[in-house]
């Protein structure tokens, strides 16, 4: 059973105080916090076993070598994948700027389409702006509707507008509208999109958008932004029906430095190396080198070893948990917190913002606070000792696109309780009484 007060007494850093009061932690979708088993993993290595991978027969070198390989044994087995399709990098957006400079710029032409959607954090955003401005394909994005849904058809815009939008800037080409008319023709060759937004939380239809896709253009690449996915549901990359998903460790109670690039081992194979240097070599000769095999090819010098020995004790600790039990948990919350918001939004306190159906969305939740800047609200929360964040949550496109500047973001994760919720929701109220 999943017990929240036992969870919470295994992170050290809720018993800061801030401002003089409890902290209560709602930005994980930022970085989670750590568990002490993480912690002490990380600690065991430095204080025991501290020595490069790959590189010596010695005995620390062979168990450092060891505790890596465990780990990504681990990370494997928790999104149902082979070892060697396992990739280490730094974070999520280093996953997608290799999944773009390896396989984008050797496989995207002119003549093709890249779709991404407006949800995307600007990791999942930029890098196929930059490759469509390389190399002259069209950028479509799909838009989303007034809940922050991703519009199936253009003509259920509910606004002025029945066709898509075309705007072109530096010789790149974008086309905004709905999911159907955007893969019409066939020429997505890459499919790049979230598992759940950062922002409002939209979950969106991954199932039978893949589905879709893949009848209109076999061969299309599907890349999922699982950042804010891997974390909080259970994941089987046998059953998703990608090509590569990319997250990051930290999010997921692992530490900073940590990200992964999962990727189908016949595509990986048939990559090239993203970064070149030590690791990532077969042979060297003084005229060229030949590459490792996977996943030490797209691995290239000294990896975060702690930081990977981390964040294989941070899947440990979320096996324990139970993934089923960690989205149970998050919709719980999520249901708790939606009908609070409802409530202050019928006093004219709050704009929500997000699909209402909790089934629809994973555990962020945007508002405003009618009339009080995004930044000074959550500057009055922080002197509660709520950590909530506020600005466009690297997703500027979404955010302007409904015509804020900014939004506030709670985020919860598995640490979080329905007492937090109705703390923060009261000192909500207090907002708007201290500009008065
Ligand atoms: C959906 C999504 N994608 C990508 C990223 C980028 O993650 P990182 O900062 O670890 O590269 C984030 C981080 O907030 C995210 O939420």
């Amino acid at each position: 059973m999943f017990d929240v007060d036992k969870v919470r007494a295994d992170f050290p850093i809720l018993k800061r105080k801030i401002h003089g009061h409890d902290l209560v932690y709602l930005d994980s979708g930022a970085t989670s916090q750590k568990p002490e088993s993480v912690i002490k993993a990380m600690d065991d290595y430095y204080r025991n076993t501290n020595a490069n991978i790959h590189r010596g027969v010695y005995e620390l070198s062979v168990e450092s070598t060891r505790l890596v390989d465990e780990a990504r044994k681990k990370v494997a087995d928790f999104i149902g994948a082979r070892t060697e399709e396992v990739i280490f990098t730094r974070n999520a957006s280093e996953s997608l700027n290799l999944v773009m400079y390896s396989w984008g710029r050797d496989n995207i032409k002119k003549e093709d389409a890249v779709l991404i959607s407006k949800l995307e954090h600007h990791s999942n955003l930029v890098p196929w702006q930059e490759l469509c401005r390389e190399t002259g394909a069209e950028l479509r994005i799909i838009d989303v509707d007034g809940e922050g849904k991703l519009v199936m058809r253009t003509q259920e815009l509910k606004n002025s507008r029945t066709q898509d939008e075309v705007l072109t800037e530096n010789g790149l080409k974008v086309r905004l509208g709905g999911f159907e008319g955007l893969i019409a023709d066939g020429k997505v060759k890459l499919f790049a999109v979230t598992g759940a937004s950062n922002v409002l939380g939209t979950i969106p239809d991954l199932a039978g958008m893949l589905t879709a896709i893949k009848r209109k253009a076999q061969n299309a690449t599907v890349v999922v932004d699982a950042s804010q996915m891997v974390p909080h549901m259970k994941v089987d990359v046998k059953t998703l029906g990608a090509d590569f998903i990319a997250f990051s460790g930290h999010k997921m109670l692992g530490p900073t430095g940590t990200g992964v690039l999962w990727g189908k081992k016949e595509v990986l194979s048939k990559m090239r190396p993203f970064l070149f240097g030590g690791d990532m070599i077969g042979e060297v000769i003084i005229t060229g080198a030949t590459w490792a095999d996977l996943p030490s090819r797209f691995e290239a010098g000294t990896p975060d070893i702690a930081g990977i020995i981390g964040l294989g004790a941070a899947v440990d600790y979320l096996e324990g948990l139970g993934m089923d039990n960690v989205r149970h948990h998050e919709k719980d919350l999520m249901v708790y917190a939606l009908k609070k918001m409802v409530e202050l939004q019928d006093e004219e306190l709050v704009t929500v913002y997000g699909p209402k159906d909790v089934e629809e969305r994973g555990g962020a939740l945007a508002f405003n606070v009618i009339g009080v800047h995004p930044h000074d609200a959550a500057q009055i929360l922080d002197n509660f000792g709520i950590a909530v964040r506020s600005g466009q949550h690297c997703a500027a496109p979404l955010v302007t696109g409904f015509g804020v500047p900014a939004m506030v973001r709670a985020t919860f994760y598995v640490y979080n309780t329905k007492k937090e919720i109705d703390y923060l929701v009261d000192k909500i109220r207090e907002i708007p009484k201290i500009f008065t």
